[in-house]
């Protein structure tokens, strides 16, 4: 199980030493990006997520919550972005995003919000690399579970075909118990920001989550 800690849930007065607390323990770092468009909230964008860049040597998986992903495509990977995610409900051609990404030589991802059926990812899913499952509705942290992933992360693990290429990930309200129930769904990425970085030994609540 991969695990990618969500930096939302840092001090970003302390960003650089909340990363340092957890980076040799993980696979991806979660980076959300929000507009206060496609989602009620603004959290940080490119500058931050090249300021910190240098400090974290493995997996980008940056999570874009914004209303136009394709014009921004380009300076995420300056920034020092390695998957980008944006979501099917975004104003974009989803196609087109795809192929966007992919031209700037990152994986893509794509993200559908808990109402979304998870049938309308079919058209894209020989095309990514990553599905991210939302198990609250994007914008904030520190949200309770959504139940309604759990099907989907099943329904997208047994719809995985030999011609598939991506990886099953989940984000929100992710810690030790609904974490456990994920896995077994079959998700491969647990993305997790208030259990990890709230815990006591953020050591011990990611090997729990593993
Ligand atoms: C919500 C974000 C999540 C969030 C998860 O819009 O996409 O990544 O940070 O936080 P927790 O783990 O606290 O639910
Ligand atoms: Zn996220």
């Amino acid at each position: 199980m991969k695990i990618s800690p969500s930096i939302l849930a840092c001090d970003f007065a302390r960003l650089k030493e909340d990363i340092d607390t957890i980076k040799t323990e993980v696979e991806y770092l979660h980076i959300d990006v929000m507009d206060g468009s496609f989602v009620p909230n603004i959290s940080f964008g490119i500058p931050v997520i090249s300021s910190i860049r240098p400090h974290f040597n493995n997996v980008f998986d940056t999570h874009l919550m914004i209303d136009h992903p394709l014009k921004y495509i380009e300076k995420f990977k300056e920034a020092g972005a390695d998957i980008i995610t944006f979501h099917l409900e975004s104003l974009d051609n989803p196609f087109e995003v795809i192929d966007k990404i992919h031209s700037v030589g990152l994986k893509a991802g794509i993200s559908i919000k808990p109402k979304t059926p998870v049938e309308e990812l079919v058209p894209f899913l020989d095309k990514v690399e990553l599905v991210l499952v939302m198990s609250v509705e994007p914008g904030f942290g520190g949200q309770k579970f959504d139940q309604v992933a759990l099907a989907k992360i099943a329904w997208l693990k047994a719809n995985r075909k030999s011609n598939h290429k991506y990886e099953i990930e989940v984000d929100g309200g992710i810690n030790e118990k609904t974490g456990k129930l994920c896995k077994e769904s079959g998700c491969d990425v647990l993305v997790s920001g208030s259990y990890i970085f709230n815990a006591k030994s953020r050591k011990e609540a990611i090997n729990s989550l593993k």
